[in-house]
């Protein structure tokens, strides 16, 4: 199935940038948040992202400023905001990006699975929760499936495209073709605990948290030499800021129960987590971050 139409619900840390690939792709799409107030702090991270794009093709001399201003007029013009299922009648592909809250996505599905038409596609940008889980509080599990972005979406090629018990192959093809209309690197993955890329990341930060919270070493400390040495842009802990605290501690957690433990808990984020310090998108985390 080619997709004409796609539909992001959950505006925050991911569903932002979502939206803005799939609109720099040519593609219209719906933005939809429980609140105003969300829906405009995604469209508003859509716009920066795409004026970050347009205005470095710009300093490299591919377009004109004109050029740059038409383009972000269009892409900026695919995105609508909403809070409400206007527009979700002819979609033909829909990425959840709501809490990773089990409860919370199966509402959502419901809800989406009455509202789209019966050919769409129901995705969900989830980090761990089971495909299937989600799969069943709808009338078709055969065209549920994963559609995992990595953070920053608008930067990160990836996306794991995960089959669900009633996933059909049809489903499969359809979501690793749009995975690549919108211009990323899709990779087939089973419902395995944190899929590929968390697993493996996970196996590595969880001895960096092991060792602060044993040795009690700051966690800037720690940040400053991992960036310094090389091996990634930035430290694991600022990282986890960036991403949220609840969804990174979330997958550790389900790492931890399905593998034991190697997969480690930090309990110096789950006090952070209780305490309603989520990292950047709460202005507090391991840093604080002046929102
Ligand atoms: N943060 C990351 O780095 C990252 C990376 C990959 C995947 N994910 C996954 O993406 C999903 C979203 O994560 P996030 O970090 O963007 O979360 P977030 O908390 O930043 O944003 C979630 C948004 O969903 C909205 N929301 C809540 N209930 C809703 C509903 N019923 N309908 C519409 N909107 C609703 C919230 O208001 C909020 O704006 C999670 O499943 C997470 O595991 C996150």
């Amino acid at each position: 199935m080619y997709v004409f139409k796609a539909a992001v619900v959950g505006a925050g840390t991911m569903g932002g940038e979502i939206a803005q690939v799939i609109a720099s792709a040519g593609l219209d799409v719906v933005l939809k948040d429980v609140d105003q107030k969300f829906v405009d702090q995604g469209l508003e991270k859509a716009e920066q992202v795409t004026q970050g794009q347009l205005g470095g093709l710009v300093k490299k001399e591919k377009i004109t400023q004109e050029q740059a201003d038409q383009q972000q007029k269009e892409i900026l013009g695919r995105i609508a905001g909403t809070t409400g299922y206007e527009g979700f009648g002819d979609v033909d592909f829909v990425i959840e990006a709501v809490p990773e809250k089990m409860q919370v996505k199966q509402a959502v599905f419901q809800e989406l699975d009455a509202v789209t038409p019966g050919h769409a596609i129901l995705s969900s940008n989830t980090s761990a929760l089971s495909i299937s889980e989600m799969a069943e509080t709808t009338s078709r599990p055969d065209k549920v499936v994963g559609f995992h972005f990595f953070y920053p979406a608008s930067v990160m090629r990836l996306i794991e495209v995960i089959e669900g018990e009633e996933t059909s192959e049809e489903t499969m093809q359809s979501a690793l073709n749009f995975a690549q209309q919108i211009r990323k690197q899709p990779i087939r993955c089973v419902e395995a605990p944190g899929f590929v890329v968390n697993r493996i990341l996970n196996s590595a930060v969880s001895e960096i948290w092991r060792v602060r919270d044993d040795e009690d070493v700051d966690v800037k400390e720690i940040d400053k030499l991992v960036s310094d040495s090389g091996a990634a842009p930035m430290g694991p802990f600022f990282l986890a800021d960036l991403l949220g605290l609840d969804t990174v501690l979330h997958v550790a957690e389900h790492l931890n129960e399905s593998f034991g433990d190697r997969f480690y808990v930090s309990p110096k984020m789950k006090e952070l987590v209780e305490a309603g310090n989520l990292g950047q998108k709460t202005g507090k985390g391991f840093y604080e971050h002046g929102n």
